[in-house]
């Protein structure tokens, strides 16, 4: 039995074919439908799993990422990769920890996929490995982002546009409001260089697979 590979001739595999897996000592598991896996078939995959979350889950939120490198843009001045790596080079040059770096890479990585819930998308995405403070931060971005958007809505509703005072006083406010004024609203700016997302891949490994240095700072 051979393993996998890509083709161009439009069949990604041949009948038979299987994917590697992450480590040759590992194993496959002898079914193809899940409603055959039985207990001891979970105990294998539970522990390969664990082994390869922690290995791979940052290595393809990189790649999801790098995936948008060349896509055009609608209208701002550099497209949505380039912003996210602005957000997150103007972080690391204003000395914030990794894992505020990190989170500030993938803030809008749901942005052109999933626009209208891509606050909470990278939320998900990151809640694992960082900060409730940064975590909340990413899912009300949006919301606090409204009050910078001049003219952006036929009515110009107050209570939408003002939408973020309901949190008026919540610990995590002062820097949800500071990161979409200082670090997301100003990084469309192509007079700006950023650092390439290679700089930040050691980072986004740290912080993902939960090892030092991180700082869990909460407020
Ligand atoms: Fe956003
Ligand atoms: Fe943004």
């Amino acid at each position: 039995m051979t393993t996998g590979t890509k083709t161009t001739q439009g069949i990604r595999r041949k009948a038979g074919e299987r994917d590697r897996l992450l480590r040759p000592d590992w194993q496959y598991i002898e079914h193809c439908n899940i409603d055959d896996y039985r207990r001891e078939d979970w105990a294998i995959m539970n522990r390969q799993r664990a082994e390869y979350l922690a290995e791979e889950r940052g290595r393809q939120a990189l790649e999801l990422l790098a995936a948008s490198r060349d896509a055009p843009t609608f209208g701002y001045l550099i497209n949505n990769y380039e912003h996210c790596l602005q957000t997150a080079t103007m972080l690391y040059r204003d000395g914030h920890d990794e894992e505020t770096i990190v989170t500030g890479l993938f803030h809008d990585i749901g942005f052109v996929v999933c626009p209208e819930n891509h606050e909470k998308f990278a939320a998900d995405l990151v809640r694992p490995f960082v900060s409730e403070k940064n975590a909340w931060m990413l899912e009300h971005h949006g919301i606090f982002q409204r009050i910078h958007l001049h003219g952006f809505f036929e009515s110009d509703d107050p209570d939408f546009i003002h939408a973020r005072e309901k949190w008026r006083g919540h610990p995590y406010f002062d820097w949800t409001a500071e990161f979409v004024e200082r670090y997301d609203i100003a990084a469309i700016n192509p007079g700006i260089e950023s650092l390439p997302l290679e700089f930040f891949e050691p980072m986004v490994r740290r912080v993902f697979s939960g090892s030092t240095p991180l700082t869990r700072s909460s407020a």
